[in-house]
């Protein structure tokens, strides 16, 4: 697995050169196989990143036609309801570029049940992707934030959504962070099929997550949170952080 970091002062500095290398993965998984399958997260930090690819400057450097969009990670409320993850992309970005509605895959949240719902997600997942039914999709990329409890997607620790290892998709109790609902996630095996994962990264809050996820140090009394056990086998981890957030790394 290749890792490595970048730095930016500021966020928009941040987003922009996200931005840049998520063109270049779209590209180029466009050129290798016809498509470009991306795996979006909530969170503030991403919202950014998503206002920068709807800009003029951006929306018009890459074929969104031949995007799939997935979700990381979605909390089970309406997908009209102000913390929707599926809400806050088509805001920022999905209502402002010409993307094929029908490559845009939310999680189906109006099934009811939990566990109905995760079960259909994977359904959703292999199914657009042509993947075998018991195969594992290999999403091009993954956008993941990170919690200053160590969780990224919804992977909350101590969780056992994060000891799960046949389910790709999983129902999982609010973690301590808001908003304090139940949610669906991404478990480990589908996350470490991917070929590039992309964490973004703000805050001096998230310095002492950022060393643990980064180096698999124990945060408090969480000997490794999850975010340090997303791992592709053949993938990238790419994180882009503010200089705030590397402030624990004496490295750095
Ligand atoms: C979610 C996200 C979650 C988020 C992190 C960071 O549904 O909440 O997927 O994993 O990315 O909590 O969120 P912030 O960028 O708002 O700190």
């Amino acid at each position: 697995m290749r890792k490595n970091v970048s730095i930016f002062d500021t966020l928009d500095e941040l987003s922009t050169a996200a931005a840049e290398e998520i063109l270049r993965i779209a590209t180029f998984s466009i050129e290798e196989h016809g498509a470009f399958r991306i795996s979006l997260a909530g969170g503030s930090t991403l919202r950014r990143l998503y206002q920068v690819l709807a800009s003029a400057q951006y929306r018009s450097r890459t074929n969104w036609a031949a995007w799939s969009v997935y979700w990381g990670d979605e909390r089970l409320v309406p997908l009209s309801h102000p913390d929707s993850n599926y809400g806050m992309a088509r805001k920022s970005l999905l209502a402002h570029v010409p993307i094929d509605e029908n490559n845009v895959h939310p999680v189906p949240v109006s099934l009811g049940d939990g566990w109905l719902i995760a079960d259909e997600y994977e359904h959703i997942l292999r199914e657009t992707t042509g993947t075998p039914t018991n195969g594992v999709p290999a999403l091009d990329l993954v956008l993941l934030g990170l919690g200053r409890d160590g969780h990224t997607a919804s992977l909350f620790p101590g969780n056992p959504a994060v000891d799960e290892t046949e389910c790709l998709v999983v129902e999982t109790a609010p973690g301590s962070l808001p908003p304090l609902v139940e949610r669906i996630t991404a478990t480990l095996p589908l996350l470490n099929a991917a070929g590039h994962i992309v964490f973004l990264v703000t805050g001096e809050d998230k310095a002492e997550a950022f060393r643990s996820a980064y180096r698999g140090v124990p945060l408090g009394e969480v000997a490794q949170v999850p975010a340090y056990l997303v791992r592709p086998v053949d993938g990238s981890v790419h994180w882009f952080i503010t200089r705030d957030t590397a402030s624990k790394c004496s490295a750095w």
